[in-house]
């Protein structure tokens, strides 16, 4: 779908074109890495629903980009989206549904029996505009991205996902809550303040005493969320600690082209 004007007078639309990025999500994930030291040191990397790529390029900047030719061979990520996407060096391809088993298998196997220090997932179905289905696909969406995890994540890892706020967010949360020991809900200043957007961070994964990773349905054994779900017709309320990221921009302003140039001098004095 082609920019509006108001699109185009967007701070990190404007930020991304100029520093290269192919899309301003790359801002949401330079956020939460400046927040919380989501990459520091990593080797391997999972980004699902990666098109066009600027996660991946944020994965690759940090984590192959500065490595000698020596150490670049460690480095394994792989970037899997139903659409292609142009190439990005140190970072594999898959053009795959992250909702088919076959998908999972495939990205479990790419790992050659190593595991994935952080799995990142900025999903978003197509809108339809009717909001209630966009939200229910998109929570499916990030419940899919945590089974995903919960086969490839390393004991300790850390796993970001977009998240859309909504009635059944709770369902997303529980499973995090279960899988990971440290959950919040952060909200970047590159993603606006109007919408609904928010990404769900977990870190210190650590597998359930006796769970059994038994499918990839993700129907998970005792999921307490499904029976109440059954009788009430909504999750369980769950509620995560929720960190905000105040910048120098906000993507809810519009900045005339002197404001921005007059900030970049000043910060170069
Ligand atoms: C907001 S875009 C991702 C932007 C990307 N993180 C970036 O920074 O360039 C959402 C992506 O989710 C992908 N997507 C949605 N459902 C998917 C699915 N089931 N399997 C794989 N990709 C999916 C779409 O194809 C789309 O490219």
């Amino acid at each position: 779908m082609g920019k509006t004007s108001k699109d185009k007078r967007d701070i990190f639309y404007r930020l991304a074109k100029e520093q290269g990025w192919r899309a301003r999500s790359a801002f949401k994930l330079l956020q939460a890495d400046e927040t919380f030291h989501l990459l520091d040191g990593l080797h391997r990397a999972v980004d699902l629903c990666a098109a066009p790529g600027s996660w991946s390029q944020v994965l690759a900047k940090h984590m192959y980009e500065p490595l000698s030719e020596e150490d670049k061979k460690k480095v394994k990520i792989i970037a899997v989206d139903m659409q292609g996407m142009a190439p990005i060096e140190g970072v594999t391809q898959m053009r795959e549904d992250i909702s088919k088993e076959s998908t999972a298998e495939a990205i479990i196997n790419f790992f050659e029996g190593e595991k994935a220090q952080i799995v990142v997932c900025d999903g978003a179905p197509d809108s339809t505009g009717m909001h209630d289905f966009d939200s229910y696909v998109q929570i499916e969406l990030v419940i899919t991205a945590i089974s995903i995890a919960t086969y490839i994540l390393e004991e300790g890892g850390s796993f970001v996902s977009k998240i859309y706020r909504c009635d059944k967010t709770s369902k997303a949360y529980t499973q995090m809550k279960r899988f990971f020991k440290d959950v919040c809900v952060f909200k970047p200043s590159a993603s606006r303040n109007s919408s609904i957007e928010a990404f769900v961070i977990g870190r210190q994964f650590c597998l359930p005493e006796g769970h059994k990773l038994c499918n990839l349905t993700l129907e998970w054994q005792n999921d307490p969320s499904t029976w109440i779900e059954e009788f009430t017709g909504y999750p369980p309320a769950v509620t995560v600690p929720f960190v905000g990221y105040k910048g120098e921009w906000d993507s809810d302003r519009t900045y005339g082209m002197t404001i921005m140039c007059t900030m970049r001098l000043c910060r170069n004095h």
